[in-house]
């Protein structure tokens, strides 16, 4: 191209276009040959189109001990645009330059977007593919990364941060993405571990490749750290514009109302019949959401972490809603150690960025035994009771079918300060299941009884009578309404419309003391 005469121009011009050009064709060929987009072809398909605005493109490194010069960018891109016409603040990582890795400068870019972000109140998002610390700029790497870990703390609560894991990210650079709000991971090119597969090797003479070790699979399945898991770059990157327009840009804001033309009297005459008469059978939590939510849109969270408990966001008359709901069909919807922790931080997610929540429960209970009792299940049950209590944004209860015991106060009741609690007439509410309870109640009984079964079966039927239902707690005030299934759906919006001006004080304090 031409540049025009005067020569500051063309200089600018010719460093534009270096700092543009990145790493270069033969990196960025090779970017595409693992199947990764570049970080400027990443944020073309995130952001609405010519919406981006560049910051710090002629920024570079000073060099560094080794004598080695500055990069142009030096690897990373940062800048703010719109998704949705809705704001956001954005980091893309460029692996073509230096791996992506990040020293000094890199991360002074990031920072200052982090920063203009919570100035501001819109959404930070972070585009990863990095090989970490820049080997070369020694503790001013380390430094560099403190800054970032700093401004992610900082940022937590005030607005959404959101990670996508999209090519490597080892060692300690992997605890800024662990405390964003969301991590998505690109199945195949990306990873995340604080020690890689050598030094696990050297330290453990285990043989582990990067996938099995970190990649997306082991973290969206096993340990939790990451909440979506996408095929490649193009599904992850449309996937964070469908989350973003759940979300509002800041804690003071409510997210955007969205209305998706569905009827909010709508009724779903199958719900009646949706909790199987055996309660032992199973049946799939997901039917009922699917049934309730605007348009039949669930973005689940953690879709194949902790499965027997849902989380997700969807809309009830256009607002958007925090769901948490037992899945009855994955361990009966128990609550075990993950399931805890994983709803616990949705819940407070939730309530951080005044988004209601609404709790549909079918629990038998917390998973009993050694393994959850010594791996800590008290310690994490607790965590979503203290989620719970602490959360000051509407809350909306149904009980389908069981809710016993621990279980029942936690997975918020009207104890624990829900605004609304409903009930199906199919809700057995009750300190633990019908046969569990008469075992206990009338242990003499059966024991001294010749046909020990038969007097066991008796008791257990006449405690399912008695207590096994939703009007005891109904009769006390604990719900405020048994409602009709098919109904549950309007029910929940209009109590939404209700709770819409609801404020709740709390006492001064620094910080609470959540059980970690
Ligand atoms: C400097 C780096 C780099 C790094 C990669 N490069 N990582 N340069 N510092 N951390 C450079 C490579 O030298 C290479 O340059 C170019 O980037 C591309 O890297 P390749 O190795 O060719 O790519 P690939 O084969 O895809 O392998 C990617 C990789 C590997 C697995 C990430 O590069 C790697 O192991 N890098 C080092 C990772 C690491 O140990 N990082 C420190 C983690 S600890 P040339 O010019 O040769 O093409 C950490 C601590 C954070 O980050 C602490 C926070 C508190």
């Amino acid at each position: 191209m031409d540049w025009p005469a005067n020569d500051n121009l063309r200089a600018l011009g010719g460093m534009r276009e270096e700092a543009v050009a990145g790493g270069g064709g033969q990196r960025v060929a090779e970017q595409h040959q693992k199947g990764k987009l570049t970080a400027r072809e990443r944020l073309d398909l995130l952001l609405d189109e010519g919406s981006f605005e560049e910051f710090d493109l002629l920024k570079s490194g000073r060099g560094n001990s080794l004598g080695e010069r500055g990069y142009p960018g030096d690897g990373v891109i940062t800048g703010h645009g719109t998704i949705d016409g809705r704001e956001v603040y954005i980091f893309s990582q460029d692996f073509t330059v230096v791996g992506g890795s990040l020293g000094e400068a890199h991360s002074q870019k990031i920072c200052k977007v982090m920063d203009h972000a919570v100035r501001v109140g819109v959404p930070i998002i972070g585009l990863n593919d990095s090989g970490g610390a820049r080997i070369q700029e020694g503790v001013d790497a380390l430094a560099a990364y403190g800054e970032i870990f700093n401004r992610n703390v900082l940022a937590s609560g005030v607005v959404p941060q959101i990670s996508c894991i999209m090519g490597p990210c080892a060692g300690g650079a992997v605890y800024s993405p662990a405390m964003t709000d969301f991590v998505f991971m690109v199945d195949g090119p990306s990873y995340m571990f604080v020690t890689g597969p050598n030094v696990v090797k050297t330290v453990t003479h285990q043989d582990i490749s990067f996938d099995d070790l970190g990649g997306a699979g082991v973290h969206g399945r096993k340990s939790g750290v990451s909440h979506f898991i996408v095929p490649n770059d193009i599904i992850c990157l449309r996937a964070v514009r469908r989350l973003i327009n759940y979300l509002p840009s800041n804690n003071r804001q409510h997210a955007p109302i969205l209305d998706l033309s569905d009827p909010l009297d709508r009724t779903d005459p199958a719900l009646d019949f949706l909790v199987p008469p055996n309660p032992n059978q199973t049946y799939d939590m997901k039917i009922l959401i699917n049934s309730i939510l605007d348009g039949a849109e669930f973005l689940e969270i953690q879709a194949h972490f902790a499965r027997n408990i849902l989380c997700g966001f969807g809309r009830l008359g256009g607002q958007t809603i925090g769901l948490i709901a037992n899945q009855p069909a994955v361990l009966a919807g128990v609550l075990d150690i993950h399931a805890s922790a994983k709803a616990a931080r949705f819940v407070r997610f939730c309530d951080a960025f005044n988004i209601p929540l609404v709790c549909l429960v079918d629990v038998p209970g917390f998973m009993p035994g050694p393994e959850q009792e010594h791996g800590g299940i008290i310690r994490h049950g607790a965590k979503l009771l203290y989620a719970f209590v602490e959360a000051t944004v509407p809350r909306i209860t149904v009980i389908l079918r069981k809710a016993y015991g621990g279980a029942y106060v936690v997975m918020n009741s009207k104890h624990i300060r829900c605004d609304i609690n409903f009930a199906w007439p199919t809700a057995e509410i009750a300190v633990m299941g019908p046969k569990g309870a008469a075992e206990v109640i009338y242990r003499n009984e059966i024991r001294k009884s010749p046909d020990p079964e038969a007097t066991l079966s008796q008791h257990t039927e006449q405690y399912r009578r008695t207590f096994a239902n939703p009007f005891l707690a109904a009769q006390r005030g604990y719900i405020d309404d048994v409602i009709q299934p098919s109904e549950t759906r309007h029910r929940l919006i209009r109590s939404l419309q209700f709770l819409e001006g609801k404020t709740m004080e709390k006492p001064f304090r620094k910080h609470g003391n959540i059980p970690l």
